[in-house]
């Protein structure tokens, strides 16, 4: 699959822009803050319809607009070539008028093919995969750098999983909320838990099984590249860890040690859930002490274990960077599985991150890709052979030079 042509209008630092976009290695080059991540991330929001790094979609639009537009608005439109049509892609973020009291509203509408569907039907029409720098410390970051990694993955191609994680979040907040008011009660009333209980283990249950099935899948794709990456030295494995283990019973978790491989793919999300109610119940004195949910999915981990150390912990940067890149490299083939047909890579700032083994490694690996769309500051970082495959393109204050005659 891959982007034909591009169409954006006061989208973030361009306030137009009509690009038709190569085939094979496209290079954004230009100094900082000129427009190159904003360009990958307009074609990562026609993926997801949002932004990897905006909090809300307001900080998308353009300043100018936002200052002198009575209706300010933001437009991205693609032609998108796959294997089986050319579609189009039709995006809208709007500043719907408010009264004087209230924050303006922003309205979101996404056509495709000119029809108009919810925001949430839009996955599935455009497959990208993403590689940040930061996601470069993805071995040694954070549990939630890692748990939002594998939501970003999994909404992409799973539209049920995107749906469940919203409603999840909604429930999990109002059930806080009922926790913090039970802790002021004394647990007077905690009946009234019942029926978020019910909603969060539904909707966890369906989590959790999601996220079995895809790490043990990412897990199989990867495990091979990394013992080329690393000339057989080490065996990758990608260890799920629950805070609720589906495998439990309700009964106190045994911590099961990470050194042993576990699957949890199969578990059906009913017995998941069913599971975690339980485990709710035998808890539910001590969250309400607490005032916070204790256990779900909102507290999982993912780490990454080679012969038998945990990456995170005992592993070198190197080694952790490695795993990433066997990592992303994996979910490019699962992703191309699931779809049915290769995503567009979008790779930002991300061979500074690299010493020249990997960068080798990784663009001999994306070179062959349908499409692929990297930012550089520093073109010298691209081998001169890579560099003459594909395109180069000068970004600067938010306009683009293409190159001439490539
Ligand atoms: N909503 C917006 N309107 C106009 N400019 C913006 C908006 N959001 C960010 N910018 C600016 O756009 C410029 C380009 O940012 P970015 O694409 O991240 O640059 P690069 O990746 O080339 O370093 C920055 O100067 C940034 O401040
Ligand atoms: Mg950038």
């Amino acid at each position: 699959m891959r982007v034909a042509h591009l169409s954006l209008t006061n989208f973030r630092n361009y306030t137009r822009l009509e690009a038709d976009l190569p085939a094979g290695p496209l290079i954004l080059v230009g100094d900082n803050a000129q427009g190159k991540t904003s360009l990958l991330e307009a074609i990562y929001y026609l993926a997801t319809a949002s932004s990897p790094h905006a909090t809300t979609d307001r900080q998308l639009i353009h300043w100018l607009a936002l200052r002198r537009d009575a209706r300010p608005y933001l437009k991205i439109v693609a032609e998108v070539h796959t294997a089986l049509e050319i579609r189009r892609v039709d995006i809208r973020v709007e500043v719907d008028e408010a009264g004087a009291a209230r924050e303006p509203r922003l309205k979101k509408t996404v056509l495709i093919n000119g029809l108009k569907r919810r925001a949430g039907d839009l996955h599935g029409a455009v497959n990208v995969v993403l590689f940040l720098p930061q996601d470069m410390a993805l071995v040694e970051g954070s549990p939630s750098d890692r748990r939002r990694y594998l939501d970003a993955t999994l909404c992409q191609v799973d539209p049920v999983y995107a749906l469940a994680l919203g409603e999840y979040g909604k429930i999990l907040s109002q059930r806080n909320a009922l926790l913090k008011q039970l802790q002021e009660r004394n647990g007077n009333g905690a009946a009234e838990l019942e029926f978020w209980d019910a909603e969060l283990c539904r909707h966890g249950g369906a989590l959790i099984a999601a996220r079995a099935q895809a790490i043990e899948e990412i897990e199989r794709l990867a495990a091979p590249i990394h013992r080329e990456l690393t000339e057989g030295a080490e065996h990758l494995r990608l260890a799920y860890q629950p805070a609720f283990d589906p495998l439990s019973d309700g009964a106190p978790q045994l911590a099961l040690g990470l050194e042993v491989p576990v699957t949890r793919a199969g578990v059906r999300p009913e017995a998941i859930a069913e599971n975690l109610r339980q485990r709710l119940a035998a808890t539910r004195r001590e969250e309400i002490e607490r005032g916070a949910t204790l256990t779900g999915p909102h507290r999982d981990d993912l780490r990454f274990m080679a012969s038998g150390i945990d990456l995170g912990i005992y592993g070198s940067r190197g080694q952790g960077r490695t795993a990433v890149l066997s990592l992303k490299l994996a979910e490019m083939a699962w992703m191309t599985e699931r779809a049915g047909e290769p995503p567009i890579l979008l790779l930002d700032e991300v061979l500074a991150e690299l010493d020249p083994r990997r960068r080798r490694d990784l663009l001999s690996r994306i070179g062959g890709a349908e499409q692929s769309v990297m930012t550089t500051t520093d073109l010298s970082l691209f081998e001169p052979e890579f560099v003459a495959r594909g395109k180069v393109w000068q970004v600067s204050g938010g306009t683009i030079q293409m190159e001439n005659g490539k």
